[in-house]
């Protein structure tokens, strides 16, 4: 029997992921998706019940949380409902289209006093997480300079949203997480050449204390899948894939390529949803890490359309 009851909205791309992890970790409830045949391919595959209307999903079942894994554009609407019904809610990245939206989606959670939190992923890649203890413990001395690239040809899948909060939001978190601190700086370029009307490449540079700063660079343009970061330390640096969760440290020293079994980073990540959900514990990344994210973003795409750098105070 399960001991928790959770329900997935939206069963697109990524949501089916959703559906086959808490199906394993055996607190798949329900799932709801307004599209009636995947809604019922679904059902039928986990044997669960199936909704394409997510309201009368939330007034029928007693559910202990939800996951929004629809098109960002919704997630307000969607995540607002099951916040306001005392329901935790998981919602995918980006948490909203924007920023005031986000502000919002805080204040719910505060006053229903249930559980948010992001899908921000990479905080649960085994090799993202092995770095960030690296930092923290000072191995290779203070952080520097982080590069990132996430690049991937568009496959004409999102549509509401653009590269910059899409794709280069999962490295905005990431910098943020592992300098430990807020950019007060935010200077981008962003430009479009396939994806119909919104920005398909995007060079964000984030500017922490200290001239630390992060360069992320993200496009739809690249055909190959590319998920890389590099850590500038004082002492040495660390070079990770995010897709194959290799990584290498090298310092004076030499070079150390940890051995480290391969984990899904979205197993990691819900495991540690429900362990949340059960204990009342503080999730990894707090609604305010959703929303300072799409503050950034926001920031981002401000600084490309005036030509200068964006100071934020977060
Ligand atoms: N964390 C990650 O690595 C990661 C990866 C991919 C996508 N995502 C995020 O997951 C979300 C979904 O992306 P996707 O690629 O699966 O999109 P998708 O378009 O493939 O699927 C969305 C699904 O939601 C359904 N839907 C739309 N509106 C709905 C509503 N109001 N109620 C119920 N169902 C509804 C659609 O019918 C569709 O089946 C996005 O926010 C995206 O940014 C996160």
């Amino acid at each position: 029997m399960n001991d928790l009851k959770i329900g997935v909205v939206g069963t697109g791309g990524w949501g089916k992921n959703h559906l086959r992890v808490l199906n394993e970790l055996n607190v798949l409830h329900c799932l709801c998706d307004v599209d009636p045949e995947r809604a019922s391919f679904w059902s039928k595959k986990y044997r669960c019940k199936a909704y394409t209307d997510f309201e009368k999903m939330l007034s029928e079942e007693a559910l202990d949380a939800v996951n929004v894994c629809t098109p960002t554009s919704t997630h307000f609407d969607i995540a607002s409902k099951a916040l306001k019904r005392g329901v935790n809610t998981f919602v995918e990245k980006p948490m909203t289209s924007s920023a005031s939206q986000g502000k919002q989606l805080l204040e719910l959670a505060k006053d229903s006093k249930v559980l948010l939190t992001v899908g921000f992923i990479e905080r649960f890649n085994p090799a993202v997480s092995e770095a960030k203890s690296a930092i923290k413990n000072k191995m290779l001395g203070d952080p520097l300079l982080l590069e990132f690239h996430r690049e991937n040809k568009w496959a004409g899948r999102v549509t509401d949203v653009g590269v910059v909060s899409d794709t280069s939001v999962h490295d905005i978190d990431t910098a943020r997480w592992l300098f430990d601190e807020e950019p007060f700086l935010v200077f981008a370029r962003v430009g479009n050449v396939l994806a119909g009307s919104r920005e398909d490449f995007a060079v964000i540079t984030l500017g922490f204390k200290k001239e630390k700063s992060a360069f992320i660079m993200s496009n739809w343009v690249t055909p190959k899948r590319l998920r890389q970061m590099t850590v500038v330390c004082t002492q040495g640096v660390i070079t990770l894939d995010f897709i194959s969760q290799e990584s290498r440290y090298d310092d004076a020293s030499g070079t150390r390529i940890p051995r480290r079994e391969y984990r899904e980073p979205l197993l990691i990540e819900l495991e540690h949803f429900v362990e949340c959900v059960k204990s009342g514990k503080d999730p990894l990344v707090k609604p305010k890490d959703g929303l300072n994210n799409t503050i950034i973003a926001e920031a981002a795409l401000a600084s490309s359309s005036s030509g200068t750098p964006i100071y934020l105070d977060l």
